[in-house]
């Protein structure tokens, strides 16, 4: 079939309402949530079910068509953007497929809003524990596919750890149905883990089960400051140790953060009324005992207090205090590109490392651009920094992306230095491809190589993210 024919038959699977070709239409497809990278694609697909999926798939397939999956492209590493072929969303396919409240997992389709299934889960008595500032926009496919990490790690750890089952389509439009909603399951390789982080490049997830945990009875939610980042580890520990697994978010960010978030932000208002270095932003899960788990909290703010490791520090009283808290960190990423372009990293390295990465990772960017605004902030919970470099005011835009490659590159090799990786939590997709190619052994490039190459040998599933074959 030649590439006009499969266009025409594509049209015909999935109907009217299936497809988008028109620029304006397409403009929010093409271009990603951090408006750097712009792509192309001859159509915008939007299949209602995971038959007309694979159908789609079969035809691209036999056309040799390349495909983009896409969710709520709110991904951080260019993964969604197009490359000239189909971009297949997702977000027609956005049904609750079951609750099986026995079993504490939910099935859902891949297009469901990640808020949708919280909401969901919530409504049940559960909580599906993955939660992002992006989570009113992102898809549960896409959260999958990145393997997304986001605020609750600590205690839940990352969207794999939720996932019991997948239904993919593969790249040849045969459909997978590993839709099993076991907790255990030795039978032969694990075939969703491969499809959990692969961006796209292995499949079209169209359905998960998801697996549920009881929701928190209450939680209780402080911010505390700080002078440095020496301080903040050491409250880190105080709080994990008198917290334990109830401890379920510690997020940090900086003054830089704290200020331009208030500027930018509605709802964002900075609980101190004096200036302050750092904050965090712990959170913690009461399963029994809600008058215990405060008590335990305030024990380690007073701890931290004594030992003068926290210079002041507010707790939440009701449901809206805590919100009022959470908004200032969960408005950090839209309030950076508010106020500048943002070079971002998004590195991981032993929680016991962070302070000295700070230091030496601070010293690089005031060396490599002079006038940058730093705004390391994150998951510190669980090691990951975005260690996020403004634009100068005095720099033009392009002049300071010119600047992107050098900086991540230092930034990259500082954090594999100290046994950490230059992607904890977003992925590689576009971006982060030549930095695969050259921080992973040649053993490692060669085994994701050929399972590329066993899933998709015409290689049209995503092509040129996260690795490039042939
Ligand atoms: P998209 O951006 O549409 O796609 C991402 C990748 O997944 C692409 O490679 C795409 O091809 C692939 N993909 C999408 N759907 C499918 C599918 N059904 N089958 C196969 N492949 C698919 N990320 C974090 O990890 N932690 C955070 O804390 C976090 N916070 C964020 C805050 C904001 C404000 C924003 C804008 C983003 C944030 N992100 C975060 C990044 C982003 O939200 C996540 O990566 C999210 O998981 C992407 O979901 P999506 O539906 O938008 O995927
Ligand atoms: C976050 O933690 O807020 C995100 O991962 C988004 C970002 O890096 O800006
Ligand atoms: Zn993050």
């Amino acid at each position: 079939m030649d590439g006009q024919a499969a266009i025409t038959a594509i049209k015909e699977v999935v109907g009217d309402n299936g497809w988008l070709a028109d620029a304006a239409d397409v403009e929010p497809y093409v271009n990603e949530w951090l408006k750097i990278l712009e792509g192309t694609c001859q159509m915008v697909v939007r299949p209602s079910t995971t038959e007309q999926v694979a159908q789609v798939i079969y035809i691209c397939h036999n056309a040799g068509i390349s495909i983009t999956p896409q969710g709520g492209n709110t991904g951080m590493v260019g993964g969604a953007v197009p490359d000239g072929g189909i971009v297949l969303s997702t977000e027609r396919l956005n049904n609750v497929r079951e609750l099986d409240a026995d079993n504490a997992t939910l099935t859902v389709e891949a297009g469901c809003l990640l808020a949708d299934v919280q909401a969901t889960a919530s409504a049940a008595g559960f909580l599906f524990p993955l939660t992002l500032a992006s989570e009113g926009s992102c898809c549960i496919g896409g959260n999958i596919a990145t393997n997304a990490g986001g605020n609750n790690t600590v205690r839940y750890g990352n969207t794999r750890e939720q996932v019991l089952g997948l239904e993919v389509v593969l790249p040849d439009g045969r459909v997978w149905d590993g839709l099993r909603g076991l907790r255990k399951d030795n039978t032969g390789y694990d075939l969703k883990q491969l499809f959990i982080g692969a961006e796209g490049t292995l499949g079209v997830i169209t359905a998960a089960v998801l697996s549920l945990v009881p929701a928190p009875r209450d939680r209780v939610t402080a911010m505390a400051t700080a002078k440095n980042w020496e301080d903040l580890l050491k409250l880190f520990r105080i709080m994990r140790g008198r917290l334990s697994g109830s401890l379920i978010a510690f997020e940090v960010f900086t003054d830089l953060g704290m200020e331009i978030t208030v500027d930018h932000i509605d709802d964002a208002h900075n609980p101190f009324t004096d200036a302050h270095s750092l904050y965090s932003l712990m959170e913690a899960a009461c399963y029994d005992n809600e008058a215990a788990v405060r008590e335990a909290v305030e024990k380690g703010l007073g701890e931290a207090f004594e030992d003068g490791i926290v210079t002041d520090a507010v707790m939440a009283e009701s449901g809206q205090q805590a919100a009022n808290l959470w908004n200032v960190r969960e408005g950090l990423p839209e309030a950076q590109s508010m106020e500048a372009m943002v070079i971002k990293h998004d590195v991981s390295i032993p929680i016991s490392r962070v302070p000295e990465y700070v230091a030496q990772g601070g010293s690089i960017v005031t060396q490599t651009i002079p006038g940058a605004r730093l705004l390391p902030f994150g998951h510190m919970g669980d090691g990951n920094l975005h260690f996020n470099v403004l634009q100068p005011n005095d720099m033009g835009r392009d002049a300071f992306l010119a600047l992107k490659n050098g900086i991540n590159r230092k930034l990259h090799d500082l954090a594999i230095a100290m046994g950490g990786t230059f992607s904890a939590e977003h992925g590689v997709g576009l971006n982060k491809v030549g930095d695969l190619a050259h921080y992973r052994s040649d053993v490692e490039i060669d085994l994701m190589a050929r399972v590329k190459q066993a899933f998709d040998p015409a290689n049209i599933m995503n092509p040129g993210k996260v690795i490039n074959v042939g």
